[in-house]
């Protein structure tokens, strides 16, 4: 299985500790920007646990469909759960890898493609996103959500830095992954603009919460850094939860900063 979906699996219960405070609210801006009517076809490229898939769903309606595909079989049975609690017959949840999801030749094309915080983890963020895009009709929309410069970008390298003592392959890792190419409104709308997407148009949203440091754990665990400490013994993650409590505390992140970008492009009509 690919490594990310492998991740999030095991970041399950941490990962949903944080749903109502941070991925659905993110996911309510995505689908608010992304702007799915009744009736439309959306895929939710890297959907999790549904926290923009959900919020489609209920804008589209019954005479719409949503496909919503994560790799993390975990998150996506707790979507599913929250979709035939919700009567949401129209939203269906599939485990697979949204690159080689089967729609690229169904008859039907796509709407609206919105992936919300899941673009950085394609192995080939240009070739991927192109090819998320190709699923769309003429005219259709591709929006996408990502980590805004000075806010994510700050805890991350406190955290790897609080694993790299137990992990002394991830000093060879450079500082920041592929989210720093689309983390500013001028990145996010050239990348865009390569995508061969027109009239695009890039939202900026603040987004910060209060961070205790038990909190901060659970976020570390329950997302991407999970990666940093996947596999270590129980010693090895008390030390570097120590660590990352203290690189917190030093560079002075109380907050957790998830402001965020959301970008819109329209297919050629
Ligand atoms: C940060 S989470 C965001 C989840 C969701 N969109 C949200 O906003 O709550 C990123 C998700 O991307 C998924 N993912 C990464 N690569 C993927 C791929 N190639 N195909 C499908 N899902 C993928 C991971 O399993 C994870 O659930």
């Amino acid at each position: 299985m690919n490594r990310a979906g492998e991740v999030f699996d095991a970041a399950r219960a941490d990962f949903l500790r944080w749903s109502n405070r941070l991925w659905r609210p993110l996911g309510e801006v995505l689908v608010s920007v992304a702007r799915p009517s009744t009736g439309d076809r959306v895929l939710d490229a890297c959907c999790g646990a549904g926290a923009s898939a959900l919020p489609a769903a209920h804008a589209v309606g019954p005479t719409g469909a949503v496909d919503a595909v994560d790799l993390a079989a975990a998150l996506v049975a707790e979507g599913a759960r929250e979709a035939t609690e919700a009567g949401l017959s129209h939203l269906r949840f599939h485990v697979a890898d949204v690159r080689s999801w089967p729609s690229r030749t169904a008859a039907e094309p796509y709407d609206v493609v919105q992936c919300g915080y899941g673009v950085f983890f394609l192995p080939d963020l240009d070739a991927d996103a192109k090819a998320l895009c190709e699923r769309l009709r003429p005219g259709g929309r591709f929006a996408v959500s990502t980590w805004l410069s000075g806010g994510m970008e700050r805890i991350v390298p406190v955290g790897r830095a609080a694993a790299a003592p137990e992990r002394p392959d991830l000093a060879g890792e450079g500082p920041r992954g592929p989210s720093a190419r689309l983390d500013t409104e001028a990145r996010l709308h050239s990348w865009l603009d390569s995508l061969g997407l027109v009239d695009i148009q890039i939202r900026p949203v603040e987004f910060r919460i209060p961070l205790h440091p038990d909190d901060a754990w659970s976020f570390y665990l329950g997302a991407a850094m999970r990666a940093f400490v996947e596999g270590l013994p129980q010693d090895a993650l008390d030390r570097t939860r120590a660590r990352f409590t203290d690189g917190l505390r030093r560079a002075g992140i109380d907050m957790l900063d998830a402001s965020s970008l959301i970008g819109v492009g329209h297919m050629p009509a």
